[in-house]
């Protein structure tokens, strides 16, 4: 009974209902300090304009990575589809908190509720409501862990478009599942590098037994898409209206921590190229901006310190070159990182938006081993329930040490992060765990140098 009463004072969960999904998406843009850089033309070191973009995208997503207008009306079509998991909740971790002994209060955003169980849908169906509007009937796409290309795979079902999928070889192994339900929503599904592209067969040459990167199979991607007119590209992260499109996640987190009669002193999200961390984190920096005082914290793996240790340069978003050029924390786009399990966060590069962000001093980036990340992991599903995706935990492990930070000085936080995504295909990434198996690799110096020699000669940032 005490404990029931002390539970209705202090509830679990924070729901909205769906007449509180937000209108709009939060455009972070205006509100930066500093003047987002150019993306240029690899051949005339301009920035490019429209024209060039419009072989892969469709009209209104080029307005949208470049759109100053501080919000975005979200599309019918896209609230409706929207509606079948949209609002997510938002948990207070009552029970993550007595299993570590903290004072601080905890808060997550659950992500993994929906149909492919992660953020990506978010703007995978804005993605396919757009190119569907502007008469594409095929989108080709990437995938590392499996989790965009199951949402792309869901949106165009859904939307009615064709799909077509390259998943990086690695996760395509150790995820049989996830290409299964890939197929089951219709899409078709190739490991990367591929036969069925120029850039795929020249890594394959090279080397037959590539683990592929989200890099490679970019410029697999981008290549399948230019090559036929009914095909556009659709990238999962990194653009600026991918994380746009995202933002629904942090404007319900702000209102539910209103329910919850709470403000984050911390806001905390993995990285891989950065939409669900800015999916987050926008609509609480943009109060950060305004003055009010939050800790913002990026995590990413140490096999793939982009933030942490990369640099702020020009770079390729692939590793055939085939995209323009993107001002971005960067490891280098021929780095292929090792595989370690968050298949998700194995990416060179970092959307320019959070990498500005970082050089301003409004976002704080750290770098975790895996088998750290896989023992807060089991922490959380052994006292919250939900087995996170490897990607995900990094947020988690993000928390607890934020945690004991503030219980060694003392002091009470309030912590909100993102939980992108369930691991329930993950399991092979925790029996590997579990058996003692996983590999520590943090990059070491002479990788990074020989990576990194692969951006000399591109234009320097301002
Ligand atoms: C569950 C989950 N979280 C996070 C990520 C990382 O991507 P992003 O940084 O774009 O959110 C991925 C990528 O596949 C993912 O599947």
């Amino acid at each position: 009974m005490e404990q029931t009463r002390a539970r209705a004072e202090s509830p679990t969960k924070f729901l909205l209902d769906e007449t509180q999904l937000p209108r709009r998406w939060y455009n972070i843009a205006p509100d930066l300090p500093s003047a987002p850089q150019p993306v240029l033309h690899p051949g005339t070191g301009q920035p490019v304009g429209p024209d060039d973009l419009a072989p892969l995208f469709p009209m209104e997503l080029i307005g949208q990575e470049v759109s100053e207008e501080p919000e975005i009306a979200i599309p019918d079509e896209v609230l409706d589809l929207y509606s079948l998991w949209r609002p997510t909740p938002l948990y207070r971790a009552h029970r993550l908190e007595q299993a570590i002994g903290t004072r601080s209060r905890i808060f997550y955003k659950y992500e993994g509720v929906s149909p492919p169980g992660s953020h990506k849908p978010n703007t995978a169906v804005a993605q396919a409501h757009y190119n569907k509007k502007e008469g594409r009937t095929r989108l080709a796409t990437e995938t590392g862990a499996g989790q965009w290309g199951s949402a792309l795979s869901f949106a165009c079902r859904l939307i009615g478009l064709e799909c077509k999928v390259y998943m990086v070889r690695i996760s395509y192994e150790q995820k049989p599942a996830r290409r299964s339900m890939i197929k089951a929503w219709g899409a078709e599904i190739v490991p990367s590098p591929s036969e069925d592209t120029e850039s795929g067969r020249a890594i394959l040459a090279e080397q037959p037994d590539s683990p592929g990167s989200l890099g490679i199979a970019i410029s697999e991607a981008v290549e399948d898409a230019a090559g036929r007119d009914d095909t556009a590209y659709s990238l999962g992260s990194v653009l600026n209206h991918v994380l746009l499109h995202q933002t629904v996640i942090g404007q319900e987190a702000l209102a539910q921590m209103e329910l919850a009669g709470a403000f984050p002193d911390v806001v905390i999200g993995c990285v891989g190229g950065g939409s669900n961390f800015a999916g987050l984190a926008f609509p609480f920096l943009r109060e950060k901006i305004a003055g009010r005082e939050i800790d913002v914290l990026a995590c990413e793996p140490a096999a793939c310190p982009t933030l942490t240790r990369g640099v702020f340069a020009y770079d390729f978003g692939d590793t055939s070159k085939l995209t323009p050029l993107v001002p971005m924390h960067t490891l280098g786009h021929d780095f292929v990182p090792a595989p370690i399990h968050a298949g998700g966060l194995r990416y060179h590069g970092v959307a320019p938006l959070i990498s500005q962000l970082v050089r301003d001093g409004l976002v704080r980036a750290e770098a975790y081993l895996q088998n750290d990340v896989f023992a807060s992991a089991v922490v959380f599903a052994g006292s919250e329930g939900i087995l996170p995706a490897p990607e995900a935990a990094h947020a988690i492990h993000g928390a607890l040490q934020v945690a004991h930070a503030a219980d060694d000085e003392g002091k009470e936080r309030t912590i909100l992060f993102n939980l992108s995504g369930h691991g329930h295909f993950d399991l092979a990434a925790y029996d590997n765990y579990l058996a003692g198996n996983l590999e520590d690799v943090a990059l070491d110096e002479d990788e990074m140098s020989r990576a990194l020699h692969a951006i000399e000669g591109l234009p320097s940032p301002a």
